[in-house]
């Protein structure tokens, strides 16, 4: 794991990009797992996917067996899906829970907040206690978890930050978005998976340079030479646009917008460290929830939010899918390249390439963030490597 580390260093110190080596590597893949995403806050997915009391969702996320329990106080929480007993995982299917939570290996019983209820036969034939065996002391690991304007997060780790403090700095840049206003369109929904590394994903969205050439379709509502770069921070890193000619023309106009809408939020979207793109622009706002499955596989969950109740209704069904249905081609536009920039990895001559800093400043500041939380220690802390202030804004004009 050290020795991996090491691979980030020159693009901390050096403001070199990641080595080939970074995107091929399982043992790469492995050390970001533990480092970056077992040690943040991921999101994971969203409190509607639990919309029932007693709902029942597993998933894996990091490779790790999870389980989203909506208890009958419509608390929402994650626990590690388990078993204390030997280790078998309690359910491989959404389901809605009438009772308890039964493991398919002994039957042990779980309530939703994850307590022992039943140890059937523990003691022997027809004898349900053990002394050996504390039933009180019995539950299911419940993983941290917290909400944000619907997303579900979690903290594998159990030590970064409170939630609050890590989701303080792109709360303050997006302003006062009303959670209230927040309606998913959960027919829009799209999950999809492609042959490239997660990092590829999130290089390419912080940067427009691309937009002439692999977006000609956007680059007519919303032009590179429009756009500046974010550099945020450590938490996240976005761009925006003076001017997005599809809110004021064309199909895709006529949904209602953000009621906090500012000049400077019109259209701004970010990439929230480490695995979040989330994109409130004046109309809509879309969610790409990133999940690496390995070196060169990735898999996305594409949702969409609307603001208000007005916005949902039926006379708008169409606008809500032109704008999902346009998010939906650039997003594929961009996976294309991706998986382009994937192969041309494992190429020996490519050792980093480089930055083309007035349009690509947010990706070198993506390899640096990166460096600075793999690199980090008890002693040394990311913020500590990688000092702020960053120069925040950078008008490519
Ligand atoms: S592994 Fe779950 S009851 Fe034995
Ligand atoms: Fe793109």
């Amino acid at each position: 794991m050290e020795a991996v580390k090491e691979l980030y260093r020159p693009s901390l110190e050096q403001s070199r990009g990641l080595p080939a080596e970074a995107y091929l590597s399982d043992a790469v893949f492995d050390a970001e797992t533990r480092q970056l995403f077992y040690k943040s806050w991921l999101c994971i997915g969203a409190v509607h996917d639990v919309p029932e009391d007693g709902d029942i969702k597993p998933l894996t996320y990091a490779g790790i067996p999870l389980l989203i329990v909506r208890d009958r106080n419509s608390e929402v929480r994650v626990f590690h899906n388990v078993c204390p007993h030997r280790g078998a995982t309690l359910t491989d299917k959404p389901e809605n829970c009438r009772g308890n939570i039964v493991c398919p290996y002994h039957a042990w019983a779980f309530d939703l907040q994850g307590k022992s209820v039943r140890m059937p036969h523990v003691g022997g034939a027809g004898v349900h206690s053990y002394e050996g065996i504390d039933k009180d002391r019995v539950a299911l690991s419940e993983v941290r978890s917290a909400h944000w304007y619907g997303l579900l997060f979690i903290n594998i780790s159990g030590d970064a930050v409170a939630f609050a403090d890590f989701i303080a700095p792109i709360q303050e840049r997006i302003g006062a978005l009303d959670p209230e206003s927040i309606r998913y369109d959960k027919d829009l929904s799209v999950r999809m998976s492609f042959n490239a590394n997660w990092k590829l994903v999130v290089e390419n969205f912080v940067e427009s340079y691309h937009v002439p050439g692999v977006h000609p379709e956007l680059e007519k509502v919303n032009p590179m030479r429009d756009h500046f770069q974010i550099l945020g921070g450590h938490s996240y890193i976005g761009q925006g646009g003076t001017a997005y000619a599809a809110l004021e023309e064309s199909e895709y106009a006529g949904l209602p917008e953000r009621a906090d809408l500012t000049e400077a939020s019109y259209y701004e979207v970010f990439y929230i460290y480490p695995n979040l793109i989330f994109g409130p622009v004046a109309n809509f706002c879309f969610v790409i929830i990133v999940d690496p499955q390995s070196p060169d596989t990735t898999n996305e969950r594409i949702e969409f939010i609307f603001y208000g109740d007005e916005a949902m209704a039926g006379k708008h069904k169409q606008l809500r899918k032109n704008n999902a249905d346009f998010l939906q081609l650039v997003n594929s536009q961009d996976i294309n390249v991706c998986e382009k920039a994937q192969r041309g990895r494992r190429s020996p001559a490519y050792v980093g390439g480089m930055f083309a800093l007035p349009q690509e400043a947010t990706g070198l500041h993506f390899a640096k963030l990166l460096a600075a939380k793999m690199l980090e220690t008890d002693d040394k802390k990311a913020e500590d490597l990688l000092p702020l202030p960053v120069e925040n804004i950078y008008h490519p004009n």
